[in-house]
């Protein structure tokens, strides 16, 4: 049902004529803010409240974050008035006697940097089952407004929260920090708990228990932000360990693909403020008069039941809500790249689409190296920028590949990375004015490229052109892998002239734009998200893309943690996981090859190698994993995660999908460390299972099972007792079991 509770006396009555005069100069007359009536605001899911209150001077607080609750009941909590009366502001602004880390920061035309917001009236409305409440607020000077937007994804217990700034006045405003939320939280101590990384080496957990300093996690690479740091954590509240099972735990993801700024500050009363937004760094954003600025989604989750059920929410929301194609299952692919590089001709690729089809799997990928004519792509050196079919390597042309593929019963993917430019190329000769660049200064080079200036409306209808043309060389497309393989150096638009500010804001702006009109043109074409690896994995990005490349680095036991970390925010189904040749160029690292196909099994499945280097005993396993993983990848795409412990500190990892109806389970365990009593038997609780029904177990591609319980049938009681023992002799052994109820 739509509430609207929308005080419009109180919105004329807040701004009295005379007082708006009274601001122009510096004056002791203080505007006056006429009393409202107090009142609750509660954002509530199937299990979570987030309650706000309304005070009578129209300052808006929040009260509690947590655990479904009455939120009414917190109507009779009497209102702070000490000086640490703000430390609970719904959305902090630089002003007044707010001291710590805001939400908000307005200079304002006067030179002036004061925001006070008050409650002028809120709204909720129900959008198929998505609860949207809407506080609106104003300084009580200016004439800025600001919308605090929460949509509550009841049945996931996921709230994004946005924030949205119109500046009403009539000369512009700079905004210096524009979060998009700002949530506080209670307890005697707070794990911070943080994926960070390198290129091959990304997603990989750190914790901190946070002091009464401000920690901050923040990027300014422009592009290529997750490489480092994902926007995203969970915070462990009340204890110094991230627990799995139990305890309170609050996930946060930001939706942007920019330069981010989480805040963690913790003040003298032990109250956490956690502020998440776009990086102001270097983006004073100008607002004009009468403009809007949207911020992005920040998605909070709250679990009562530790890191498992928080993961597990965010999975479920992004599968339905977050992720482009979400639910839907992604082909099992052979990609070009480790197996031919940038030395192919069309004859290599039909062999490489013979022995695809051969194994079993369900799409070629050609990658990088494909095109180019006066600057041909043979080396990353050259060739960026110009997108047609080098006819050296491929004279037939890429219809003709495109077709092969699907008489093959194949799909055919092509690799793109259409915001970058090697000096190299006709393009960078043709428009130098399209490059990242500020003037007089060297445009530095990362592979041996430049960035595109997105911000440029020509640059992004050339981007989006690159997609397009790409997809008109063959009707038998139908996958995309977009790349973007280096951050912004010495940020510069040419496009923007003096207005610089607007750089980062804009460029992931004109990126978005590129993929709504992507999206819009071609909404059936899987598109995979990859930035070096796994440098744009956010649910910015998320919105246009199906899948992501989770890392270049394909070594099985990298994967491990590197799929840990990722899977803490972000579900399996965007998890592109491929086996490729050991050692390789990014890992020296020798792990058995099934090893690396039970890890890569965890998500989704490809491969990453030259197939006709294989021995007939690799292949003849080849054929067994592919097959087994059709089977049951449908809980790997669509089931609910349960992580046996961490494969941090552990000799032994394991994890488990579960069908949403429980009738159905795949199990993975592996060896990650040399351990003496492996061979015993290795116990696992195995999670999640309906305790009374009874499961058949069958572990996959192996003769000889490593469990005595194999084949056996046994509750989900039973197999969550310990009983559940599958030996693990040796470093790299591993093991993958499916579990399906006995009818
Ligand atoms: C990046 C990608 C790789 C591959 C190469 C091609 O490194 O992450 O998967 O596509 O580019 O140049």
């Amino acid at each position: 049902m739509k509430r609207i509770l929308l005080c419009l006396a109180a919105i004329l009555a807040i701004l009295p004529a005379e007082a708006r005069k009274a601001k122009k100069t510096f004056t002791h007359e203080t505007v006056p803010v006429p009393a409202v009536e107090p009142c609750i605001v509660a954002v509530e899911t199937e299990g979570t409240s987030l309650v706000f209150s309304v005070r009578e001077d129209r300052q808006v607080h929040q009260l509690y974050y947590g655990t479904k609750v009455d939120a009414e009941e917190f109507a009779c909590v009497p209102a702070k008035q000490g000086r640490y009366s703000n430390g609970s502001l719904a959305y902090p602004a630089t002003g007044a006697r707010f001291l710590g880390e805001p939400a908000l920061h307005l200079k304002y035309a006067d030179g002036t940097h004061n925001t006070e917001l008050r409650y002028i009236g809120h709204e909720t409305s129900d959008t198929q089952g998505v609860v949207t409440t809407t506080l609106h607020m104003k300084d009580y000077v200016t004439d800025v407004l600001v919308d605090l937007v929460f949509d509550a994804y009841p049945a996931e217990d996921v709230i994004a929260a946005h924030s949205e700034i119109v500046n009403g006045g009539k000369t512009p405003v700079s905004m210096l920090q524009y979060a998009s939320s700002a949530l506080w939280f209670n307890a005697d101590q707070y794990l911070l708990s943080h994926v960070h990384g390198v290129w091959a080496h990304e997603m990989q957990l750190e914790h901190e228990l946070l002091g009464h300093d401000t920690k901050v996690i923040e990027s300014r690479r422009g592009t290529q932000l997750t490489q480092c740091s994902n926007p995203s954590f969970l915070l462990s509240l009340g204890t110094a360990e991230l627990r799995e099972d139990d305890g309170e735990v609050v996930a946060g993801a930001l939706a942007w693909s920019g330069n981010f700024r989480l805040s963690f500050e913790r003040d003298v009363e032990n109250r956490l403020s956690v502020v998440a937004g776009i990086g102001p760094h270097a983006a004073a954003y100008p607002l004009a008069a009468g403009a809007r600025f949207r911020t992005p989604d920040m998605l909070w989750t709250f679990s009562g039941k530790g890191a498992g059920q928080a993961s597990r929410n965010l999975h479920r929301w992004a599968r339905k809500w977050g992720v482009y194609g979400g639910g839907s299952i992604n082909p099992i692919l052979l990609n070009s790249w480790e197996g031919a590089y940038f030395t192919f001709n069309t004859q290599t690729l039909l062999r490489m689409m013979d022995d695809a089809a051969g194994m079993g799997l369900e799409m070629f990928v050609l990658d990088d190296g494909w095109f180019g004519n006066a600057y041909p792509r043979n080396n990353d050196d050259a060739g960026l920028g110009d997108w047609q079919v080098n006819v050296q390597k491929l004279p037939e042309g890429m219809d003709y590949l495109a077709q092969y593929a699907h008489s093959k019963g194949l799909k055919f993917g092509i690799w793109i990375e259409p915001e970058m430019v090697n000096p190299e190329s006709e393009l960078a000769h043709a428009h130098p004015e399209w490059v990242v660049q500020s003037p007089g200064r060297e445009i530095y080079q990362e592979r041996n490229q430049w960035v595109l200036d997105l911000t440029n409306p020509a640059v992004q209808d050339f981007v989006f052109g690159v997609f397009d043309n790409t997809l008109q060389l063959s009707p038998a497309i139908d996958y995309v892998k977009w790349d973007c393989n280096r951050p912004v150096f010495s940020m510069g638009s040419p496009y923007l002239g003096e207005e610089q500010d607007r750089f980062y804001v804009e460029y992931v702006q004109g990126l978005y734009k590129i993929m709504e009109r992507v999206r819009a043109k071609y909404p059936d074409v899987l598109v995979q998200c990859c930035s070096s690896g796994g440098a744009r994995v956010d649910y910015g990005a998320l919105k246009y893309f199906n899948e992501v490349w989770t890392s270049d680095d394909t070594d099985g036991l990298e994967r491990v943690f590197m799929q840990y970390g990722t899977s803490l925010i972000y579900p399996a189904c965007i998890m592109a996981a491929h086996v490729s040749t050991v050692p390789n160029h990014q890992s020296r690292n020798v792990t058995p090859l099934k090893f690396r196909f039970d890890v890569a099994c965890q998500g989704r499945l490809g491969l990453e190698l030259q197939p006709r280097y294989l021995s007939q005993e690799e292949m003849a396993l080849v054929h067994r994993c592919v097959e087994s993983y059709k089977g049951f990848r449908d809980i790997v795409f669509n089931g609910d995660l349960y992580r046996l412990g961490s494969p941090y500190g552990s000799d032994h990892y394991g994890l488990l999908y579960v069908s949403p109806d429980k009738s159905r389970a795949v199990v993975f365990v592996y060896a990650i460390r040399y351990d003496a009593q492996g061979g015993e038997g290795v116990p696992f609780r195995l999670k999640g299972l309906d305790p009374e029904l009874r499961y058949k177990v069958t572990e996959q591609n192996v003769d000889h099972s490593c469990w005595w319980g194999d084949g056996g049938t046994f509750s989900g009681a039973f197999l969550g007792s310990g009983a559940f023992n599958p030996r693990l002799p040796a470093l790299y052994s591993s093991a993958v079991f499916v579990l399906e109820e006995e009818l």
